[in-house]
């Protein structure tokens, strides 16, 4: 191991997150705790953890292969992984590639709607204020991102999204959404955070059944199976 395990510095709503004997370098520890609504609705998935761990771990493989720069170090055991220590962008990037939740909310459109283009969105990551959609002038008029650093964030965000969607596709999973967070390390924006179940909408391609965190939001059951599927599908067992 590269670094020693120092105190809990942070402990969020799915992860915890350690410092160690580095101060480039931090531990994230994935808990089986869920929560959806801003925290309102509480749960425990069984061995989401170790899933998205493996998962997020595997993803950030595939795209560092691609040229995206990502936290990911090395992984410690199976719900535990080094990663570089990054200073949050405080902004929740969403990539939709059909309708889904919020936005079918928001517009009135079904479900499964197709956009003309993949949508990118900008939400204020703030627990407090509920995480509120925003514009790219809200970001630069507060000084939450530079311009330089929102290029950056929007074309890493459409590149990683054409590559991830091409990835499941080929593996019978339609990539409906996602959220994605980055940080600032030493001058560089890099993708941080997770890509898991939790922060991800898959649906099997041929029959539209969900294998993600809106089983546990909507109270739909089989929601530690949808995980494992997904493992599943990936490959990881
Ligand atoms: P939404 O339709 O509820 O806005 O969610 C869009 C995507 O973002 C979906 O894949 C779930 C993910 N997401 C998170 O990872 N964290 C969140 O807090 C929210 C609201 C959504």
């Amino acid at each position: 191991m590269k670094a020693e395990q120092k105190e809990q510095l942070y402990e969020g709503k799915a992860k915890k997150v350690f410092a160690t004997s580095d101060p480039d370098l931090v531990i994230v520890s994935y808990k089986d705790d869920a929560t959806a609504f801003n925290g309102l609705k509480k749960g425990t998935i069984v061995g989401k953890g170790v899933i998205n761990n493996r998962m997020s771990n595997y993803l950030m493989g595939l795209l560092a292969k691609e040229g995206i720069e990502t936290h990911y170090v090395e992984e410690l055991s199976d719900s535990d992984t080094l990663v570089k220590h990054v200073q949050i962008v405080p902004l929740e990037v969403i990539m939709r590639n059909v309708v889904a939740g919020s936005l079918s909310k928001r517009t009135g459109l079904p479900e499964g709607a197709i956009p003309s283009m993949p949508i990118l969105e900008l939400y204020y990551k703030s627990d407090e204020l509920g995480d509120p959609m925003i514009n790219s002038d809200h970001a630069l008029a507060f000084g939450w991102a530079t311009q330089a650093e929102l290029e950056q964030i929007e074309s890493m965000a459409r590149k990683i999204n054409e590559i991830l969607k091409k990835f499941f596709a080929g593996v019978g999973v339609d990539l409906v959404d996602f959220k994605i967070e980055f940080g600032r390390y030493k001058g560089k924006i890099i993708l941080a955070d997770e890509i898991s179940p939790d922060t991800c909408r898959f649906w099997d391609s041929k029959t539209k059944e969900k294998l993600d965190k809106d089983r546990f939001r909507r109270d739909m059951g089989g929601v530690e199976g949808a995980y494992h599927e997904m493992m599943r599908r990936i490959g990881l067992k």
